[in-house]
């Protein structure tokens, strides 16, 4: 059997597409939705998210502000741009591209956004209301394209065993705190964590968030289980290079119901829910 290949990247344009229908009717308010994004350095990887960010922000009829500062700039700096942008009524979300140059204290920043347009649900304040269940809360925006990938498949995730490997702010944490609100029953799989291999295999739903190239193998996955991989990892092989996720691709095709590829799986649900939660703060901004 092989598993059914769930499309982020058609999946992520339908929601854009949908997007832009809200954002439309919402503009008939007399208002455009506004994003700020801010870069900070040289970091290509960083360069490349940005511009799509940008291009798929106005391709959905919103506005972007984009913030290039160089390596050097200092936390004050930074501190006072995301203070100019709290306060500047045309900006909806605001964005803090990571990661930040050592010498940045990325938390305090993270912190300093108003929790009203934190588009990335970083703030503390969003991560609580996402823990307690208030729909308030901007939520960080891989772990909802992850719900709705699975949700894709398999309308109803209530009782099922979701092991989400990682427990990274960004990603593992929020992600559990989402799959529970599925009425999921979750583990939290980490780098600690004994037998992960066997823990794997009781799964109806394994989420890969870990940053290890292949790390679940075929054996690790019970048939028929579900496999959303967050992985993007760049690894040398037959002398170029190859993006590759944290799932052993072709091992685990063999015994899951459905996988998502690297690339085209989570990565375009990412920005696509960034749009989402643009929209959403707009809305809540407005009262
Ligand atoms: N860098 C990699 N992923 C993300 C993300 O989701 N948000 C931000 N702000 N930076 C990132």
């Amino acid at each position: 059997m092989s598993a059914r290949i769930i499309d982020g990247k058609a999946i992520a344009a339908g929601l854009r597409a949908e997007l832009k229908e809200k954002v439309e009717a919402f503009g008939k308010t007399g208002r455009t939705p506004g994003l700020a994004v801010v870069l900070v350095g040289n970091d290509p990887a960083s360069a490349v998210y940005v511009r799509a960010k940008a291009r798929q922000t106005v391709d959905a009829g919103m506005q972007s502000f984009e913030h290039r500062l160089p390596e050097v700039v200092s936390q004050d700096q930074l501190m006072r741009l995301v203070e100019t942008l709290n306060d500047d009524f045309a900006v909806d979300g605001i964005l803090v591209q990571l990661p930040l140059p050592p010498h940045i204290d990325a938390t305090a920043l993270l912190s300093a956004v108003d929790p009203a347009k934190d588009v990335d649900g970083f703030h503390p304040i969003n991560a609580g209301r996402l823990a307690t269940g208030d729909t308030r809360a901007l939520s960080p925006c891989t772990p909802l394209g992850c719900i709705h990938l699975l949700k894709s498949v398999e309308p109803d995730l209530t009782g099922a065993h979701a092991v989400v490997l990682g427990r990274s702010n960004i990603v593992g944490k929020p992600l559990a705190q989402l799959l529970l609100g599925e009425n999921c029953t979750v583990t939290i799989a980490h780098s600690r964590t004994r037998d992960i291999a066997d823990l794997c295999r009781t799964a109806d739903v394994v989420v890969a968030a870990a940053g290890q190239p292949e790390m679940v193998r075929g054996d690790w996955i019970k048939r028929g289980a579900l496999v959303i991989d967050v992985g993007i990892n760049r690894i040398a092989r037959d002398g170029g290079y190859r993006l590759v996720g944290d799932v052993a691709f072709d091992e685990v095709c063999d015994r899951a119901g459905a996988i998502t590829p690297v690339p085209g799986g989570v990565g375009p649900m990412t920005i696509a829910y960034l749009l989402q939660n643009t929209l959403k703060a707009a809305r809540q901004r407005s009262g």
